[in-house]
């Protein structure tokens, strides 16, 4: 897929205020700077695009961008992090569980996980979560250039057989480094791929 043209659209904290669903919807969510922010701006290879941070938190809302004017990417906040209040905390999944069952576009949720890490309860659970709700979902293992290919793979392998554990059927899954542009065309095809279904 070639980008001609990304935009941000909104941002929103409610999910029945955000842009009206004609076009499909990807949204990239996952624990605060796994490189959500990052993947998308590595994607559209717009720099500035999505706001990114070393801090946590950063991003607060559901933003919305539109890519060449027939689908849209939506850049959600973080789960996890440890700093955040229990309050924010409800409030980020009342928020972001009322946008995952409602949104009438949604064609996949992209779920970023760092792959220098062993497998965390809040992703795995998530992802149960969203397996439960029967909402599509695909794996992408961010940072891929932290590590030596061979240790990306290893860690990637391990994670997987956590998985095998609690899935009969694997979720599909991308390798990707927003340094590098590693797994770029991957993840855009698979996006065209299923636009076009
Ligand atoms: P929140 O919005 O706070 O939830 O974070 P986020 O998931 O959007 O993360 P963000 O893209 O802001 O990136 C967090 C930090 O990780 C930043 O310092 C990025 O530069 C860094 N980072 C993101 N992706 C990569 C990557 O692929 N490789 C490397 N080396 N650093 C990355
Ligand atoms: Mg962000």
């Amino acid at each position: 897929m070639i980008i001609h043209d990304a935009r941000f659209l909104t941002s929103n904290s409610r999910a029945d205020l955000c842009p009206a669903p004609t076009m499909p919807e990807y949204a990239f969510i996952g624990r605060s700077n796994v490189g959500k922010s990052s993947l998308i701006n590595m994607l559209t290879e717009r720099k500035g695009l999505a706001k990114t941070s070393s801090s946590p938190g950063k991003t607060q809302l559901i933003n919305h961008f539109v890519i060449n004017d027939n689908w849209f990417l939506v850049d959600l906040p973080g789960y996890g992090y440890a700093k955040v209040s229990k309050t924010s905390r409800a409030e980020w999944a009342k928020m972001i569980n009322y946008y995952l069952r409602n949104r009438a576009n949604l064609m996949c949720v992209c779920v970023l996980i760092d792959s220098r890490h062993a497998p965390q309860a809040a992703d795995l659970e998530f992802m149960e979560k969203l397996g439960e709700e029967g909402i599509p979902f695909v794996m992408i293992f961010t940072k891929a250039d932290k590590q030596s290919t061979a240790q990306t793979k290893a860690l990637v392998t391990d994670y997987l057989r956590k998985m095998s554990e609690i899935w009969d059927e694997l979720p599909r899954y991308f390798l990707t480094s927003a340094e590098t542009g590693l797994g770029r065309d991957e993840v855009l095809d698979f996006i065209t791929e299923v636009n076009s279904e």
